[in-house]
């Protein structure tokens, strides 16, 4: 099947399962409605894949949207149409027009730093969150949120400023690097991939936030949620993870909304990747070396974690194989010992398994042109993008636009 998926809509070839996403949704909400006795919002960080239908389907099966730039904000709002109140703003980056949008509208907007809380109320934002400052996965100090001890006063800034602070917010980093960045390595050196974080992360956290949330009831300032962020574990090992932060922020004495902010636990296990095998080459080492019509262009994630990569007709003995991808450049490496067939020759199919979260958005247009996405929810597969054209690939070049359109090139003022 995948040689005749390939066939007809070339290859590389993306295949994302919207139902997969719907299944896993419905398991991570009611993970947390069995943990909860209260009200509970799944917003799905919509930066982790923006494959259309899988926002749709997240849209109709009830998620939030949990954006963190202009581009995904207008996604959420004007092609799914997700309602102003039901989005989450975050990010360290909000520029003015964001503000502005999402004062309009409404939105939810979560600060990442005390500086941006009085350029929010000019910009008209009056629902406002704060992202409270937790240490990375390897215990470093985290740029994002703010500390802990300044919260108390960014809460009190807000209400000032005739906002409501709704939520305490704070997200627990999925990747991290072991030390500092210092000038004496690159960053990727360092780059560690830690998701499922230990429960006891999260457990921490979360009850960290539900005191805080106590404090400033004592201020006067009646928090209305806590979101917990994302890097929740996919199911089904959501279950034992909400619970567990449940029962934490219960005894810390909360009893408002519980907000989570999935990524990774939704679309992770949607996404397969079909590549062909383009040659099949032995090093002087003995190693043997299968090259990819795919590379690090379309799975970046493979610089920090290596991704499974199977042969689709994968009978008889194996031996493992270095996979390399097209791009001529030595990093250009999706596993570095992969089990493939003996026999396996140019033509054949390879596909690289769960990789829907933070590589088809994270994929360039360096090398070739990017493939086509196949999606399929529930029915047959159907073509969500198709494979781009070299036309395409120039598309928004101004003077390649100039030159086939016979209109006057613009000059730069
Ligand atoms: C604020 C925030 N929420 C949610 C997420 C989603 O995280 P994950 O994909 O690990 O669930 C991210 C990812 O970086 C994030 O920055």
């Amino acid at each position: 099947m995948s040689a005749d998926l390939i066939a007809a809509h070339g290859s590389p070839l993306w295949l994302a399962d919207a139902g997969a996403v719907r299944e896993a949704y419905r398991q991570v909400e009611a993970a947390f409605r069995a943990a909860w006795d209260g009200p509970v919002e799944v917003a799905y960080s919509y930066k982790t894949n923006r494959t259309t239908a899988f926002l749709r389907a997240l849209a109709q099966e009830g998620a939030l949207a949990e954006v963190v730039c202009e581009a995904e904000y207008l996604l959420a709002r004007e092609v799914v149409g997700v309602p102003g109140d039901a989005i989450v703003v975050n990010g360290p980056a909000k520029p003015p027009s964001l503000l502005a949008r999402a004062a309009a509208d409404d939105a939810l907007v979560i600060f990442d730093g005390a500086d941006e809380i009085d350029r929010a109320a000019a910009a008209g934002v009056r629902r406002a969150g704060l992202r409270v400052a937790v240490p990375g996965a390897l215990g470093a100090t985290s740029r994002f949120g703010i500390p802990e001890d300044r919260i108390p006063a960014a809460a009190r800034r807000c209400r000032d400023l005739g906002m409501t602070v709704e939520a305490l917010h704070t997200h627990l980093v999925s990747t991290d690097l072991d030390a500092p960045p210092d000038t004496s390595r690159p960053l990727a050196a360092g780059v560690r991939v830690l998701w499922p974080r230990p429960p006891d992360d999260h457990v921490a956290a979360a009850a960290m936030l539900a005191r805080l949330a106590g404090r400033l009831a004592a201020d006067g300032i009646a928090v209305r949620a806590l979101d917990l962020g994302g890097g929740i574990p996919a199911p089904p090992a959501t279950g034992d993870h909400a619970r567990a932060v449940c029962d934490a922020i219960r005894a810390a004495g909360f009893t408002g909304t519980v907000t989570v902010e999935p990524g990774r636990a939704l679309v992770a296990g949607a996404v397969d990747l079909l590549m062909s095998v383009v040659a099949v080459k032995r090093l002087a080492d003995g190693r043997r070396v299968v090259i990819a019509d795919a590379g690090t262009n379309l799975l970046p994630g493979a610089l920090w974690g290596w991704p499974a990569i199977a042969a689709v007709a994968a009978d008889g003995a194996t031996e493992p194989a270095l996979v390399s991808g097209p791009l001529c450049l030595n990093t250009d490496v999706l596993h570095p010992a992969a089990a493939l067939p003996e026999g396996i020759a140019p033509g054949d199919t390879l596909v690289a398994t769960r990789v829907g979260a933070y590589q088809q958005v994270q994929s360039t247009q360096f090398g070739d042109v990017r493939p086509a996405v196949l999606v399929r929810d529930g029915g047959p597969w159907t073509v969500a993008r198709r494979r781009e054209t070299v036309a395409e690939l120039l598309g928004s070049e101004a003077a390649e636009v100039a030159a086939n359109s016979g209109s006057p090139r613009q000059e730069v003022p």
